[in-house]
């Protein structure tokens, strides 16, 4: 039936009468939510089972037209008049957006709106460092500022909800999607992820820069055997609980509006099809009330898992497991009708999915303004501005970890006659945009050679060659980098890892610096001035020749936008350097799997005795541990102290430390907490962090850093699956890394 616009009109004003007649007057939070309620009780009244399925079909959209516009094709325009669509991604722009929009209310018959998603995973215009290089600031304040920032931008661009923060635990550097992740800690992945729900979301969701969060791959995804992408993870209950939830339980409680189902099994059970998992944990458990959308075609993919033997099977499953949309599987689209039909899927389940996904949309305001994101007047005004450009100059500063600094080599002056700058990743715009760089462009990067130009003055004369390529061998360049090198007074080397060489799809096999970088490396050193080694890579790099003969290396990741000015920044110091290691570095692929809160075995590591668990070709040791990264000052602990050397249920310890510049410049220091249960029903961990504090000092300034643990620190999932605290004896731990510091001890006691 043809609707014309008298038809629209009234019908227009017969739905908003029925959706106005459910409400009651809204006074608060709670009335609000009851408000919605019935709201959406009277939409799914109206609604056909079309277009119920249709809420939980999302598509991407971004085809080319052929006029180089975004755009959609005629069929998911089709869609969208038909109410057969719920959700698009990879559509954005103000412009666009208000089009697609446009359709959905006026030429679709309930004039449900259309939510917009993107991953806008470190930045969308503005790209800043990577999420692993943010979380090596170890400063979440900072952090939910910079997701801030993506938010105005994002949702300047049309854009209501973003596919991030991914949260998933990672301990093996093979995997590429380390990069987009925290590191291999529960604790600071925990801190990292419910700061990037708070950046995006803001403090009420129909708030116009509010951008929906998506906490994701839930779960277990980081624990793929071998580090290789969408393979097996076979995890146990007790670590799966005590490693891979705590960062989505944090992202939750943060009131994230949207998880993401994983691509993986866990222990036989894909995760897009593991009830136990999304309904009884997510919302069972922890009282989830958003929706859980799949991740790319992942419903789909349970065939290819071997669970379902066809579309319908699948849709089956993912629906009952809790997934409530459908990420570009058409599954759901093509069968859950059907389904429906022949009572494999009741309709109240399918409600309860519809009831989810317009729930959101209610938060979001789009019922009230659907165009709210479409204003090509904010796009203009609210995205890549100066502002957003020192802010993410300010995070990549703090993203950088010196490793070593032998001799003082840096911070280099900024009067050296000359300066060569090396390496194929020196003068590369793209790269730093990290794997998922989405819309950001090359051309709004500074790369570390324009950087290292824009820091010096002309009295010094920057020289550069790329002296090799990241991959492949060219031996005759590194020769012509030897000769500029010869002439200048220090030299700077770029090496790492290409942005596609990490991030989805991206494992490797080995972790070593591609090519002949190392040869470059060892060409520079060989003539014998000055030498600083600059990574840019997207994971832990096993580099321990650099490590022992390179006196000055610092770690970068992918620093976004802003990359050379930071890098130069720090090299000439102006900024002192306080990035600390999220995740430990190992000496080689072979030691994998290595990380910090290892448990101690029935024979230790001990590199002295041959039977115990150990490597008798590398020392046990890891080449830069967990929480490591130095500063150009020196930092110095003492005074460690036990409030109390007991602890009973109820009471608290608190441990101090002092910490004291003894340098000669001002320093940050992240001073950090682990704690070792020594004895426990179950093996524990030799350590966990459990609390970090980011503190400045001015040279020869002293600082006494208090925690206050308490039995909640202590727990943990006894033989019998209880999250609980056992009597015994702590260890507590407090210093510059995972590796090194002061410790005491405790004894908690139930009586
Ligand atoms: C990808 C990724 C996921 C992303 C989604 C949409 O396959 O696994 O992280 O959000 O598809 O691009």
């Amino acid at each position: 039936m043809e609707f014309t616009t008298s038809h629209n009109r009234l019908l227009r004003v017969i739905i908003i009468l029925c959706i106005c007649s459910s409400l009651t007057l809204a006074n608060g939070p709670g009335h609000r939510s009851s408000v919605i309620e019935r709201k959406i009780d009277s939409l799914l009244s109206m609604m056909t089972l079309e277009e119920k399925v249709g809420q939980l079909v999302q598509v991407s959209g971004n085809f080319n037209d052929g006029s180089g516009r975004k755009t959609l094709t005629p069929e998911h325009i089709e869609m969208i008049r038909q109410g057969r669509v719920g959700s698009f991604l990879n559509v954005f722009g103000a412009t666009a957006t208000r089009e697609i929009q446009t359709i959905a209310i006026e030429e679709s018959r309930l004039k449900i709106p259309l939510l917009f998603g993107f991953d806008v995973i470190h930045g969308y215009l503005t790209t800043f460092p990577i999420p692993l290089a943010e979380a090596s600031t170890w400063d979440p304040a900072l952090i939910e500022k910079a997701e801030r920032v993506a938010a105005v931008e994002a949702t300047a661009a049309g854009i209501h909800w973003t596919f991030a923060p991914m949260v998933d635990i990672a301990r093996d550097p093979r995997w590429g999607r380390i990069a987009e992740g925290a590191g291999e800690d529960p604790y600071l992945g925990s801190c990292v992820a419910a700061a990037r729900v708070r950046g995006f979301q803001g403090e009420d969701l129909a708030a116009e820069s509010s951008l929906m969060a998506c906490a994701k791959h839930f779960a277990g995804y980081g624990g793929a055997e071998g580090g290789r992408d969408y393979n097996t993870a076979d995890i146990s209950e007790r670590t799966l609980r005590e490693v891979y939830l705590p960062p989505f339980r944090a992202a939750v409680d943060a009131g994230a509006g949207t998880l993401m189902s994983s691509f993986n099994e866990i222990s036989g059970i894909p995760s897009t099809a593991n009830v136990k998992l999304i309904t009884n944990t997510l919302r069972g458990e922890w009282g989830f009330d958003g929706f859980v959308v799949s991740d790319w075609n992942s419903v789909g993919e349970l065939i290819n898992h071997g669970v379902a033997t066809d579309p319908a099977e699948a849709a089956v499953l993912g629906l009952k497991a809790g997934v409530d949309m459908d990420m570009e599987s058409y599954c759901y689209q093509e069968t859950l009708a059907t389904v429906v039909h022949d009572g494999r899927v009741s309709e109240s389940e399918l409600n309860e999915a519809v009831r989810r996904i317009l729930q959101a949309k209610f938060r979001l305001g789009l019922f009230d303004n659907p165009y709210k994101n479409c204003d090509v007047k904010r796009e203009q005004q609210d995205i890549l501005t100066a502002e957003h450009r020192r802010m993410a100059r300010e995070v990549a500063q703090h993203s950088i970890v010196l490793l070593k600094n032998e001799g003082h080599v840096l911070p280099l002056r900024k009067d050296l006659k000359s300066v060569a700058v090396i390496g194929p990743l020196a003068d590369d715009a793209a790269t730093p945009l990290g794997p998922w760089k989405q819309n950001g462009r090359p051309e709004d990067v500074v790369s570390v050679l324009s950087g290292i130009k824009a820091k010096l003055s002309d009295g010094t004369s920057v020289f550069h060659a790329e002296g090799c390529e990241v991959e492949g061998s060219s031996k005759p360049a590194i020769e012509e980098a030897a000769e500029i090198a010869k002439k200048v007074d220090a030299v700077i080397v770029v090496v790492g890892e290409t942005a596609d060489m990490s991030g989805e799809g991206a494992s490797r096999s080995s972790l070593n610096l591609p090519g002949d970088q190392e040869e470059l490396v060892k060409a520079m050193l060989a003539i014998g001035k000055p030498l600083v080694v600059v990574l840019m890579n997207g994971r832990p790099l096993a580099i321990p020749w650099i490590a022992a003969n390179v006196p000055a290396i610092v770690e970068t990741w992918f620093l976004g936008v802003e990359c050379g000015n930071a890098v130069a920044d720090v090299l000439f110091g102006d900024v002192n350097p306080s990035g600390k290691l999220p995740v430990t570095f190992p000496r080689a692929v072979g030691q994998l799997p290595v990380y910090y809160n290892h448990k101690n075995t029935g024979r230790p590591a001990d590199d002295h005795q041959r039977n115990t668990s150990r490597y008798i070709d590398l020392p046990s040791t890891p080449l830069y541990p967990f929480g490591y990264g130095l500063s150009y000052t020196s930092i110095s602990y003492s005074q460690f102290q036990l409030g109390s050397t007991t602890m009973e249920p109820g009471d608290s310890v608190v441990v101090s430390v002092v910490v004291k510049n003894t340098g000669n410049c001002q320093g940050e220091e992240v001073v950090q907490l682990y704690i070792r249960d020594e004895v426990g029903s179950v093996t524990r961990p030799v350590k966990e962090l459990k609390a970090f504090q980011r503190i400045s000092l001015a040279p020869g300034q002293s600082r006494q850093v208090s925690f206050t643990l308490t039995p909640e620190h202590l727990k943990f999932y006894d033989r019998s699956m209880r999250w609980s605290v056992e009597p015994g004896k702590f260890k507590v731990y407090v210093g510059p890394n995972s590796a090194e510091g002061l410790e005491g001890e405790f004894t908690y006691s139930s009586s």
